[in-house]
């Protein structure tokens, strides 16, 4: 009877926990400001876009190193990229395959990604290149094409005249507390012990930034017209990549959420406790002290879509992702909008979040919210693809 009774106040306190843990009632997300993005930490507004690349962005940029993902170290000794295998008549011969091997060398220590692409035949000038960094795992990305997975749909791309590449993280730092440091990392061992560190979503981008260097020796590929994908945490990690590299042309988050494209300060669905708690490896040591604290965040993550400007950026959501909190995503979006503003870019951006699957394409910005739950799925690929055609002119 005792142990019953005691298991119940176990219960209550655990289900109590998770309901003040979180919140998902519009009602209930309170009061919130957010950091002025057009003014520096001097407090001197922001009016020229000179002032913004010379003054604002390296500090916004910075700002999220040292306390959000942690440093991304772009020194290294050697690049070799060795094509693997080639496949000129892929998918019965409307495309190229290529698998490379990249491999970076720092202090005589090396790391190997796995590059997969597919380049479109119909197409006779270089493409524009979709890259993955997906944390789903090579499965996804079946060379043969007897396995067709809608999370990397390339026969969808392929169709639509662009290429289509992926890496798994794996090879550049494996997605779990322990073993994220078995892969980049090990080339760059004094980032364990700093406080904005690199960690596992810099680790990714930096492996991105890596495939790029190839895209630039490849031939086929247009690397000025590199769209950037990445699906939940892949979608954050997409993010910070496309403010870090300059030559990301197009950052898509898809259902990226929190620490991605949702507002922290909003308190809907993910916090920065929950995710610091669960899967602190992703962000540099700093980042904690903001867990129940977002007020005294330097940054939002307005701030991160912003350093995309005057390049573009697109976000998916889906309406069920309610742990993603599609709203927050479109609100930062919305913020993110002076920015491109000062580029003279008119985004225009509707005050309220466009109704469900009901797609927005703006100069350089791009929103939906399809239905249904947490995934990235064909549809969202062909908003994707609506994007890219209008903003590239295709
Ligand atoms: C967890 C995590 C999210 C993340 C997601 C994913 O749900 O809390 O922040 O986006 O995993 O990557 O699928």
């Amino acid at each position: 009877m005792k142990t019953n009774y005691l298991f119940t106040i176990a219960v209550l306190m655990i289900s109590f926990q998770t309901v003040v843990a979180q919140n998902y009632d519009e009602s209930k997300v309170g009061y919130y400001q957010l950091p002025q993005i057009l003014q520096t930490k001097n407090g001197e507004k922001v009016s020229t876009t000179e002032a913004w690349e010379k003054i604002r962005r390296p500090e916004i940029l910075k700002l999220f190193e040292d306390n959000v993902y942690g440093q991304v170290p772009k020194d290294f000794d050697d690049i070799k990229f060795k094509v693997t295998n080639q496949d000129k008549k892929a998918m019965n011969g409307k495309a190229t395959l290529k698998e490379v091997a990249i491999t970076v060398t720092r202090n005589q220590k090396t790391l190997t990604i796995n590059l997969l692409m597919f380049t479109p035949n119909k197409v006779k000038k270089p493409v524009p290149m979709f890259l993955v960094i997906n944390h789903r795992g090579v499965k996804t990305m079946d060379v043969t094409r007897m396995n067709k997975d809608g999370f990397w749909p390339a026969e969808q791309v392929i169709e639509a005249g662009y290429g289509i590449a992926g890496f798994d993280v794996i090879d550049v730092a494996p997605d779990n507390k322990t073993d994220f440091i078995k892969g980049v990392l090990q080339l760059y061992p004094e980032q364990l012990d700093m406080d904005n560190g690199m960690a596992a979503l810099g680790a990714w981008g930096w492996g991105a930034s890596r495939v790029i260097d190839y895209f630039e020796k490849d031939k086929l590929v247009d690397a000025k017209k590199i769209i950037s994908v990445g699906h939940s945490r892949g979608g954050k990690a997409s993010l910070w990549f496309g403010a870090q590299d300059q030559r990301v042309a197009i950052a898509v988050s898809n259902e990226s959420g929190n620490s991605g494209a949702a507002l922290s300060r909003r308190n809907f669905g993910e916090t920065v406790k929950i995710i610091t708690q669960n899967i602190p490896y992703w962000f540099c040591e700093n980042y904690k002290q903001y867990a129940d604290n977002e007020d005294k965040l330097p940054v939002d993550q307005h701030m991160l879509l912003a350093l995309m400007a005057p390049r573009a950026v697109y976000v998916g959501s889906a309406a069920e992702d309610l742990w993603a909190d599609p709203k927050g995503q479109y609100i930062a979006l919305f913020e993110a909008q002076p920015v491109f503003e000062l580029y003279g870019v008119e985004t225009k951006l509707p005050l309220e979040m466009p109704s469900i699957n009901k797609q927005i394409i703006r100069p350089h910005m791009g929103f939906h919210n399809r239905e249904g739950k947490h995934n990235m799925t064909p549809y969202d690929w062909q908003q994707f693809l609506n994007f890219a055609n209008e903003y590239f002119n295709q």
